[in-house]
Order: C-alpha cells, then structure tokens, then sequence
C-alpha cells in the first residue's frame, strides 16, 4: 500500500533517516516502534508529505510519489493524528470533523456567502461516528467539554472518515487511561476491518503486541527488524530494539550484545 527504499534525511550532522525501508500491507495493523530519536517520527514525516527527503523512494499503491506537503498526502487518501493539536478545542464535535473540509449551503448561500450547511455536516458526522460505535453525547459539545479520551476518539474518528488509503496515528494512546486507551484501540482495529491499514507509532508494548499485525522496528535511523508479535517475546522485541539482539536472515534471533541481551533476559533462538 506504501513502501518506501533507502530514504535518508540529514539535519546539519544529525542523520535522522539513515537509509530506511518502509512496507505497509494492506489491511493491517502496523506498529513502528523504536528508542527515543531512532527516527520514528521523521520516517513517518517523510511519509505524509511533512518533510522532503534527501534521497530514497516511497510508493503509494505501487506508484512512485512525491508528496508535495501534508496537504497533497490527505488528498491521497493519507490522514494524519499528531499527538497534539489533533482538534480544535473551541468548536463542536461536528465542526471538528470537518475542520478544512467544511460543507457550503447551496446556491449563493454557500458559494457567495459562504454559509455553512451545519445540518449536513451534523447528520453526517453522527453517522459516521456511530459506524465507528463512537459514545458521544451530543455533537454541538464543544470539543474541549470532552474526556481525553473521547476527544482522542474525534480525532481518530476524523481520520478515519477521510481516509481512503491509509491513517497514521503518533502516539495516540500516550496521555490516556486503560478505559480510553481500549476503546481507541478498539477503534484503530475497526479502521483496519473497514478496509484501511493504519501504521502505529507507540511506546507502549503491551498496546502494540494487543494490537499489531506486524511490528516495524526502528533502530538508528533505519528499519531493524519486521515481526510478528505471534512470533516472539516482549523482552525479545524490545532487546532487538536496543541492539542486544539482531534478527537473522531465516527469522532466528542473533545474539548482538550478550551482556544487554542477559539483562534484558532473553537468548537468542
Ligand atoms: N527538525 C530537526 N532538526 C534537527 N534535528 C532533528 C529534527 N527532527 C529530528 N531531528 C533529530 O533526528 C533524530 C530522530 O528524531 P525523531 O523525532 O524522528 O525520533 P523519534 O524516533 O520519533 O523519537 P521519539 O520516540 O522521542 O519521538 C533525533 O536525533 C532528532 O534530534
Ligand atoms: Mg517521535
């Protein structure tokens, strides 16, 4: 669905993407995991149009691409939750669904008076987030009466309602408690039944091994490992995150570093 070879992005004398390959599947789960600045976060810039990288290729759908900005990857199909900034605090629910791609009134009240056509936008807005068995009261609630959770699900709902090709999530589970989190993941696997693959970035391991089809590990600034949790251990995964071990060509683990991989407690298999 999107790949990317051999990507490199340099900052002054920071290599943040070092030579990086990327495959996401169609209809799945794809967790990007990695140590604080193994480059996670600017991988997944460079494929959503947020930075441009200085060498290396990306593929939508088998075609090779060069996203323009943000904007041209959400015209793709692309859609983005940061961590922050996912809504607008001060608007509703359903005006937050449609931030940047609001619904005119017609005729001259929607082309010249700009008008919006809230009804619409509301009906449309309940629909979709029941398909997603999203709880929300009532969609005129500002967005900032909600539980960070539930404000978390307005994101994730968002996205999903204008995905076409793929939704990409930074941490969302990061500031929330065990209810919220669940009924996130709860949404990010009905996303991924729809049809659309998401790609995870989490620290949280227990999240991605509940969630996860596969898992990409991050390392230096490049691709580490792909797995699937089915396959091995927490304490495995996160010893090939931090190099202690490394994965063989046939899939076995290698120990790297055997005094970090005893610590870790894990041996190689
Ligand atoms: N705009 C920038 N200017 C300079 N250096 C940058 C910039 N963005 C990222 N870097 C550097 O690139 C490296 C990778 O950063 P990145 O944010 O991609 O890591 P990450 O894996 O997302 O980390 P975290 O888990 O902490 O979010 C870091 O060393 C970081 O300092
Ligand atoms: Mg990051």
């Amino acid at each position: 669905m999107l790949s990317a070879r051999g990507l490199v992005k340099r900052y002054g004398q920071v290599t943040a993407i070092d030579g990086a390959d990327f495959d996401l599947m169609p209809d799945e789960v794809l967790a990007v995991i990695g140590d604080n600045g193994a480059g996670k976060t600017s991988l997944i810039k460079a494929l959503t149009g947020a930075l441009v990288p200085d060498a290396g290729e990306i593929r939508l759908n088998g075609e090779p691409i060069r996203f323009a900005g943000p904007q041209d990857a959400r015209a793709r199909g692309i859609e983005t939750v940061y961590q922050d900034l996912a809504v607008a605090p001060s608007m509703d629910i359903a005006s937050n669904m449609f931030l940047g791609r609001e619904i005119r009134r017609r005729g001259v009240l929607g082309s010249v008076f700009r008008l919006l056509d809230r009804k619409t936008m509301r009906e449309q807005a309940a629909a979709h987030l029941a398909s997603l068995k999203v709880g929300i009261g009532s969609l005129t609630q500002p967005v900032e009466t909600l539980s960070g959770g539930q404000r978390q699900a307005v994101a994730v709902a968002r996205a999903a309602a204008w995905a076409r090709s793929v939704v990409v999530m930074d941490e969302p589970t990061a500031a929330l408690g065990v209810k919220e989190s669940g009924q996130v993941l709860d949404l990010i696997r009905r996303i991924r039944d729809s049809g659309v693959p998401v790609i995870l970035i989490s620290h949280n391991m227990p999240h991605v091994f509940e969630i996860a089809d596969r898992v990409h590990v991050h390392r230096l600034g490049r691709r580490e490992a792909v797995i699937k949790p089915s396959e091995y251990s927490m304490a495995e995964v996160v010893a090939i995150m931090t190099g202690a071990l490394s994965v063989s060509p046939d899939g076995g683990t290698v120990v790297a570093d055997s005094d970090a991989a005893s610590a870790a407690g894990v041996h190689a298999s």
